[in-house]
């Protein structure tokens, strides 16, 4: 079977990736330094090293590993810690990426799959966005996040290391810290189960593309042997206004707080959808769960942690 590095494993939608690689029999390698991320969300099977992709050390790991293929999870997720800090963000997500995809190169690793956002197309308005829309970022986030797609791109074109990019809607489900991309979904669960009333930021009629945890990890295992230099969305193309999320988070808990509404946020789209018709052409994937469905068994998990 396969080797597989998963940079950013032992965060939220890396540490569900390996949990899914590892179900299916592949050997796992995850990198991650631990700055958001858990040792406990490491699954005991995967090999793992504390190690940032900064460093030079991230060579003497990929040498020694050998991966068929890595898969680039890591990176900083906080849009509006971008916005205050764009260097910090602006230095994991493309010098890392660039870091990793040299390591790649010069180590003979065969394929680079790298996480990329919605984010790269910044404000839909209210177009669901498809993979040849412009992509024009409002935040640093998206800035560097479209950087690293490039980097990624150019090693193809120079090197030959055979790339698919996956640009992620607003993922949600067990394990997400609410400072993230989506955080908004633990942020209301939290605090909803609490009987806490939850902040909306803005009129709560933007909207976002949620998806769940484990769609995204499954289109990352059909990556693996499908996807051959493509950049495909990775979303439900349903725009779901943070109003009707409050609703249906309320319906979920049996709860029936309102929301307290506070301005709105610089760098925050105001609508964001992805067209997936290319990703389930290429990859053969669809999404397995609606919003709802979604929502429950993310509630669920929070339920046992009680
Ligand atoms: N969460 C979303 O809604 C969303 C949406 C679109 C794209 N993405 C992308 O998905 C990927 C994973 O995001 P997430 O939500 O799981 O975030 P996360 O913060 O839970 O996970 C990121 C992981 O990367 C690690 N990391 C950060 N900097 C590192 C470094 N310098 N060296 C080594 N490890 C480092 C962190 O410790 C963490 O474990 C990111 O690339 C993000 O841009 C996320």
């Amino acid at each position: 079977m396969l080797k597989v590095l998963v940079t950013g494993g032992a965060g939220f939608i890396g540490s569900h990736i390996v949990d899914l690689l590892i179900q299916k029999g592949y050997e796992v390698v995850v990198v991650d330094n631990l700055v958001t991320g858990s040792k406990s969300n490491v699954n005991a099977h995967a090999v793992f090293y504390e190690v940032d992709i900064l460093h030079p050390q991230i060579d003497e790991v990929i040498k020694k590993e050998a991966p068929e293929v890595i898969l680039h999870q890591a990176a900083l997720v906080f849009v509006q810690q971008s916005i205050k800090d764009p260097l910090a963000d602006g230095t994991v997500n493309t010098i890392g990426t660039l870091n990793l995809l040299r390591s790649a190169h010069l180590n003979n690793v065969g394929r680079f799959i790298y996480a990329s956002t919605c984010a790269v197309y910044g404000d839909a308005q209210g177009r669901v966005a498809t993979e040849d829309d412009p992509v024009s970022p409002i935040s640093f986030y998206g800035a560097s996040k479209y950087m690293g797609e490039m980097y990624v791109r150019l090693f193809y074109d120079l090197y030959k290391l055979d790339y698919t990019i996956l640009r992620y809607a607003n993922v949600y489900g067990p394990r997400q810290q609410p400072h993230g991309e989506g955080g908004v979904i633990p942020i209301f669960m939290q605090n909803m189960k609490k009987e806490i009333s939850p902040t909306i930021f803005g009129t709560g009629l933007q909207s976002r593309d949620f998806i769940y945890v484990q769609d995204v990890a499954t289109a990352n295992l059909l990556a693996i042997a499908k996807g051959k230099q493509q950049t495909l969305n990775i979303g439900t193309g349903v725009a779901t206004s943070i109003y009707d999320l409050h609703q249906h988070i309320n319906e979920i808990l049996g709860r029936n707080l309102p929301a307290q509404y506070k301005p709105e946020l610089m760098g925050d789209v105001k609508h964001i959808a992805l067209n997936p018709e290319r990703a389930q052409k290429e990859l053969n994937w669809k999404t397995g769960y609606s919003l709802k469905k979604g929502l429950a068994e993310t509630a669920a998990v929070y339920d046992s942690m009680d």
